[in-house]
C-alpha cells in the first residue's frame, strides 16, 4: 500500500474523516495565489468561525504549491508542487494525542527506526512559555533529551510571528537521512537531518493590532511532506530517485539520451516544474500562461523547463513535453480527478506555450549575446532586462540564470520596479477575478449578482427545470446571463420571466447564506454551475424558497434593494445556449 493510503487509513482508524484535496488555486481567498499548506482551506474552522461539517477530526492529502523559493529547486529535497499529508483536531485532541499519533504512525505503521528520529520543541518567548508538554510527550515515547532541540519562534512557530490569523507553537519531527552513523546528539543545523512532519498547536489568533488572543478552541494542524517520506522509506537520499520520480527521470533520460548522474539539476528542474505546470493547468480555475498572477507562475515554470530541456540537448519542438507530462498524469490521475478530466487541456497548455516560447527564445538568446558583447560593466541594466522580458518573453529569473552563466549580474531591483509599474493596471483588473466572478464588488454589481440568481430561478420556472446557468458577466451597466435552452425565447416567455423576477423583488425576500459541505449542498438540491470549481465546504445563498445556489457572493441582504429588472436582449450564445442581457433600474 502506498504512503497516502497508509496515512489516510491510519487516521481514519483513529476517528478522523477524510476531506478531499482542495484545488491548487484557492477559492474565495485572494490573499494567496496557491494553496501552500493543507490548513489553508481550513482557516475559518481553525479560527472557530464555523463548525466543520465533517466534525472535529480531519485527515487529507493536499496539493500544495510554493514558488517563493524557485532557486532552491534543483536540489534533492525541494519541490514547487508537493503533496502534504495532514491531520487536524478542531478543538478535539491536543498536544499529547497528536504526538502519540505521529509517533505510532512513524514507528509502528511505517516501521521507521526510532533511533533515526529527532524533534524540535518551542523554547518559549515573551508571550508563550516553553512547550514542556510536547517535550514530555516525546520523552514518554523514548525520544532522548539529546534528540530534542528547543528552538525559538523562528523555527517553532507557525506560520511565523508576522503573519496574521490562527497560529501557534509547533514541534517538528526530523529524520536522519544519510548512510553515515546517526549522531547521538541532534543538531538541527546539520542538513543530514531532514524535517518530515510538523505538528502545529494552533491556540492563538494573531490580530491586526499585533496582539495574540486565544482561539475559541485549541487545534492541531499537522503537515507531512509526502515526497521526502517516500524517499526515506525507500532508502533514497535523493527524492528524485524514489518511486515518486523515477519514471519521470527515466523518461527525461530517454528523451535526452543523457544520464541523470551528472545532469541532476536540469533533470530535477524539468521533472519538478513539469509536474507543477500539470497541476496548475489541470486546476478547475482554468489558468493559462499569462503575465499576471498564477498565469505568470505557470509561464515561468514552462519556460524554465524549455530552457533546461535545451541545455540537455532536447529538441524542444518535439513531443518531449507531452511524453513527460503523460508519465506524470498516469501517476496522479487515480488520486486527482481533475488530472483525469483535463489531460488534453494540460497538453494543449504546455504545447502552445512551448511553440510560443520557442519562437522568441532563439531571438532572445541572440539579443542576450549582443547585450553581453556590448557591455562595459558587469551589470545588466533594468532597461535591458525589461526589454528581454517585454520583447522576448524572458522571465527575470531566466535573465538572471543566463547572466550568472556569463559571470554577470542583473539589476533585478530596478527591473522589479519597472515591472511593477508596468503590471499594476493588469494586476488591478485580475485581482477582481477572485471575487466570485464579479468584475468589481461595488453596490451596483452586487445587486446584479443577486439578480442573476433570480433570473436563473425564473427561467427554470417559465421554461423548464432543465435550464441551467452556463456563464455570467456583470458590469455596473448590465448583466449578461448564459443558460442552456434549445429555443429562442418567445415574447411571452420573456415578459413572464421579467414579471416573475420583478414580483420577487417587490416581495423584498431576505437573502441568506449557509455554510455546508459540498455534498450536503448538492443533496439539498442547491443550484451550481461548475460543481468541480467549489471547495469541499461551500456557501449556499438562499432567496426565500425561490432560489438556492452555491456561490461565493457577495449579495444584497434582501431582494427589495434590486430596483426594476428589465431584459434588453435575448440571443443565441452557442449551440444549445442562449444569452440574456438585462438591466436593473431605479424607476
Ligand atoms: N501548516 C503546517 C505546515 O505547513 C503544518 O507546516
Amino acid at each position: 500500500m502506498n504512503l497516502k493510503d497508509l496515512y489516510i487509513n491510519y487516521f481514519v482508524s483513529k476517528g478522523h474523516k477524510q476531506i478531499p484535496s482542495a484545488p491548487v488555486v484557492p477559492e474565495n481567498d485572494p490573499s494567496v495565489l496557491f494553496n501552500t499548506a493543507g490548513m489553508q482551506p481550513l482557516i475559518p474552522y481553525l479560527k472557530g468561525e464555523v463548525k466543520h461539517p465533517y466534525g472535529t477530526r480531519l485527515v487529507d492529502y493536499q496539493k500544495c504549491i510554493r514558488t517563493n523559493d524557485l532557486d532552491s529547486i534543483g536540489d534533492a529535497t525541494h519541490h514547487t508542487f508537493f503533496e502534504m499529508l495532514g491531520n487536524w483536531s478542531l478543538g478535539d485532541y491536543f498536544k499529547d494525542e497528536s504526538i502519540d499519533y505521529s509517533y505510532e504512525f512513524l514507528t509502528s505503521v511505517l516501521k521507521i527506526d526510532p533511533n533515526r528520529l529527532a524533534v524540535t520543541v518551542f523554547r518559549g518567548n515573551e508571550y508563550v512559555p516553553r512547550d514542556q508538554v510536547s517535550a514530555d510527550a516525546w520523552k514518554r515515547h523514548g525520544i532522548k533529551e539529546e534528540r530534542i532541540a528547543y528552538m525559538g519562534e523562528d523555527d517553532n512557530w507557525w506560520p511565523n510571528m508576522e503573519l496574521l490569523g490562527p497560529c501557534g507553537s509547533d514541534t517538528e519531527i526530523f529524520y536522519f537521512r544519510s548512510d553515515e552513523e546517526v549522531p547521538l546528539v541532534f543538531n538541527p543545523e546539520d542538513d543530514r537531518w531532514v524535517e518530515i512532519w510538523n505538528n502545529v498547536f494552533m491556540e492563538y489568533n494573531h490580530n491586526e493590532d499585533g496582539t495574540f488572543t486565544p482561539l475559541p478552541s485549541k487545534n492541531v494542524d499537522t503537515g507531512m511532506g509526502l515526497e521526502r517520506v517516500v524517499a526515506i522509506l525507500e532508502g533514497k537520499n535523493d527524492n528524485y530517485e524514489s518511486s515518486v520520480w523515477i519514471d519521470v527521470i527515466k523518461t527525461i533520460e530517454e528523451i535526452s539520451n543523457k544520464s541523470y548522474k551528472g545532469n541532476e539539476e536540469s533533470m530535477r528542474i524539468i521533472a519538478d516544474h513539469t509536474r507543477t505546470a500539470v497541476f496548475i493547468s489541470a486546476d478547475p480555475a482554468g489558468i493559462k500562461p499569462s503575465n499576471t498572477d498564477q498565469g505568470y507562475i505557470l509561464r515561468r515554470l514552462i519556460r524554465r523547463v524549455i530552457r533546461h530541456a535545451k541545455k540537455l540537448g532536447i529538441d524542444t519542438s518535439s513531443d518531449f513535453f507531452t511524453r513527460i507530462a503523460n508519465v506524470i498524469m498516469d501517476q496522479y490521475e487515480e488520486y486527482y480527478s481533475e488530472i483525469k478530466e483535463n489531460r488534453s487541456v494540460v497538453l494543449e497548455v504546455l504545447n502552445n506555450e512551448t511553440v510560443k516560447f520557442n519562437r522568441t527564445l532563439e531571438k532572445g538568446l541572440r539579443e542576450f549575446q549582443k547585450i553581453v558583447s556590448n557591455m562595459s560593466g558587469n551589470v545588466i541594466s533594468k532597461d535591458l532586462a525589461f526589454k528581454l522580458y517585454d520583447t522576448y518573453g524572458f522571465p527575470i529569473e531566466l535573465t538572471v540564470e543566463l547572466a550568472r552563466e556569463a559571470g554577470l549580474l542583473v539589476d533585478t531591483l530596478g527591473f522589479k520596479e519597472k515591472f511593477k509599474a508596468h503590471q499594476s493596471l493588469s494586476r488591478q483588473n485580475s485581482a477582481h477575478k477572485f471575487k466570485g466572478g464579479l468584475q468589481s464588488d461595488g453596490v451596483i454589481e452586487t445587486r446584479y449578482h443577486t439578480a442573476t440568481h433570480l433570473l436563473n430561478a425564473a427561467l427554470k420556472d417559465v421554461i423548464n427545470k432543465d435550464v441551467h446557468q452556463k456563464g455570467s458577466n456583470i458590469t455596473s451597466e448590465r448583466m449578461r446571463f448564459d443558460f442552456s435552452c434549445d429555443h429562442k425565447l418567445s415574447e411571452e416567455e420573456k415578459s413572464k420571466v421579467e414579471e416573475l423576477v420583478n414580483k420577487w423583488i417587490s416581495e423584498d425576500i431576505p437573502v441568506t447564506k449557509t455554510i455546508m459541505s459540498k455534498e450536503d449542498a448538492i443533496k439539498s438540491g442547491a443550484e451550481c454551475m461548475f460543481i468541480d470549481r467549489y471547495p469541499s465546504v461551500v456557501s449556499v445563498y438562499s432567496i426565500g424558497d425561490v432560489s438556492h445556489e452555491l456561490c461565493g457572493g457577495p449579495h444584497v441582504s434582501s431582494t427589495g434593494e434590486l430596483g426594476k429588472f428589465k431584459i434588453i436582449k435575448e440571443e443565441a450564445s452557442s449551440a444549445g445556449v442562449r444569452r440574456i442581457k438585462a438591466v436593473l433600474s431605479n424607476e
